[in-house]
């Protein structure tokens, strides 16, 4: 069913059900966006934990613990693709809810580091604030994917305060150092990149990448630790 133009319902021919089932459709719309914008604050809250984190070391130790932070929230488009890729249905009807479940990656925050240990010593003092709750980590780091990736992941739940209440919403929050954002997004333009000829060759390539890099940052933390002892 097509919306009607210029908001004349009656007037292009749509019986009772087409009707209801157009306020149905802006129903579901309204209450996707207000779920969208709890996923956006919760990003804001996070990024601001994350500024105040880093104004407190820059002031105490003269030194930034992160180089950048940035924010995605997933496109509805790419939302829907993810629900049906892990084989779920999608209804009007309780899509909220199916999102929450089970997507953990709605709302996104990178932060991308110089030195190794700011990772730890970040996330450490993130998820250690009393209202947040850490419900997953995966540490590429100390144990990186086969293809060489490295980064750590967490899953964290955060309150939005809204007019009706508190409410824990889910971001999801990736800490790299910036040789491994550097790895990470070449291998990413090389993913997408249709018809590649030659792609083991590649993937091996870019593995040996991966452990130059995890090299060159343990030398990099490691001459950063001489100049501070
Ligand atoms: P997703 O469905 O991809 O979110 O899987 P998952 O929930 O098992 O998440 P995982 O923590 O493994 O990875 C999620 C995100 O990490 C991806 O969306 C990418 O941003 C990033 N990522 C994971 N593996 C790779 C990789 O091999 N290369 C690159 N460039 N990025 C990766
Ligand atoms: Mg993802």
């Amino acid at each position: 069913m097509r919306p009607p133009a210029g908001g004349m319902i009656l007037e292009t021919g749509m019986n009772g059900s087409d009707v209801y089932r157009y306020i149905e459709l802006l129903e579901t719309g309204k209450k996707f966006m207000q779920m969208m914008n709890k996923y956006r604050c919760a990003i804001m809250e996070v990024e601001t934990k994350l500024n105040v984190l880093n104004a407190e070391f820059s002031l105490q130790y003269d030194r930034n613990p992160f180089e950048s932070i940035e924010t995605r929230l997933k496109s509805p488009v790419s939302i829907l693709e993810k629900l049906t890729r892990k084989g779920f249905e999608i209804h009007e009807e309780g899509l909220e809810k199916l999102i929450e479940e089970n997507l953990y990656d709605v709302a996104g925050l990178r932060v991308v580091c110089a030195f190794q240990e700011d990772i730890y010593a970040l996330s450490d003092l993130l998820i250690g604030q009393d209202d947040i709750r850490l419900i997953r980590t995966k540490d590429y780091i100390k144990h990186p994917k086969p293809n060489g990736y490295r980064s750590l992941h967490q899953i964290l739940e955060i309150p939005v305060f809204l007019k009706e209440g508190k409410t824990f919403v889910k971001v999801e929050v990736q800490f790299r150092t910036i040789a491994m954002d550097f790895w990470a997004s070449v291998d990413h333009r090389l993913r997408y990149k249709k018809d590649v000829t030659n792609e083991q060759l590649i993937t091996d390539r870019l593995r040996v990448c991966a452990d130059v890099i995890e090299k060159l940052d343990e030398e990099m933390q490691s001459i950063r630790n001489m100049i501070e002892a």
